[in-house]
């Protein structure tokens, strides 16, 4: 399970994030961005967080410390815009937070690049939970202590929307083109070498059980995201291209 704080100050929104995310203080003196499960794009958007998030750091991927934040919606009582107050009052309870990395640079190829093996290795986890968030308009990728971090994965397991069978999901195709690191799909073969044995059922229980019981709704099961990304990480993986 991901570690649960309780948010003690709401700091400031973060007008970039179109899900309107807050840097909240939490009890154990963290600060995190956190995604409200009253913001638009609801609940699904929690979850995929959780299950790309964890999934990635398995494979060795940098994605900040996630954790369940608990929140009353009175601590933001000063907060003078409406819009903020009423995502908080939606969101009383179970959030999503992000360990905050102060300083952080958005990434944009030019001032620092990151090893190729790396980049490769962020191509083909985007492929795998069909990431659409990963573009040079929008590329959720920041630079901190001379590493690359993902963040922002509530736009991945784009199946969860639809549902259709897990053979349809594996056969997905992937847009690395328009991925903010298209220019590495070079690695893509040699990570996928690499990383495919390492999604294993076994992996994919143990990483969807980090999301929290009430985060699902009651049409769906846990054991259906492990069978749609199993099908996507099994042979012959129509979605790696290789150039
Ligand atoms: N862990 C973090 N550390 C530092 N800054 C962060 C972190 N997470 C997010 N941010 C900053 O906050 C912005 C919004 O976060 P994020 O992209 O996760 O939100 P979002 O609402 O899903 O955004 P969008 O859908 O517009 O991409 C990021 O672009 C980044 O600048
Ligand atoms: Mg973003």
């Amino acid at each position: 399970m991901l570690r649960t704080v309780e948010a003690t100050r709401y700091v400031t929104p973060l007008r970039e994030g179109g899900s309107l995310p807050g840097l909240v203080e939490a009890d154990d003196l963290g600060t995190y961005v956190v995604k409200f499960r009253g913001a638009g794009q609801g609940l699904k958007a929690l979850v995929a967080e959780v299950i790309a998030g964890e999934l990635g750091r398995r494979l060795g991927i940098a994605i900040p410390e996630l954790v369940v934040v608990h929140l009353d919606p009175q601590i933001g009582r000063h907060e003078p815009d409406p819009e903020v107050q009423d995502v908080l009052h939606a969101s009383a309870g179970t959030n999503l937070g992000m360990d905050f990395l102060p300083r952080a640079l958005g990434y944009e190829g030019v001032s620092w690049k990151p090893a190729p093996e790396t980049a490769a290795r962020i191509l083909w986890f985007d492929g795998l939970v069909t990431n659409v968030d990963r573009s040079w308009r929008n590329p959720n990728l920041l630079v901190w202590h001379r590493e690359l971090y993902c963040i922002d994965h509530g736009a991945t397991l784009l199946f969860q929307h639809t549902w259709p069978t897990p053979e349809q999901s594996a056969n997905r195709p992937y847009d690395y083109v328009n991925h903010a690191l298209t220019a590495f799909t070079d690695g893509l073969a040699a990570a996928d070498a690499d990383l495919a044995p390492q999604v294993t059922d076994e992996l994919l229980h143990d990483v969807v059980a980090h999301v929290p019981d009430e985060w699902i709704d009651e049409a769906t099961t846990k054991q259906a995201y492990v069978d749609h990304l199993a099908a996507r990480a099994k042979s012959p993986r129509s979605w790696v291209k290789t150039p």
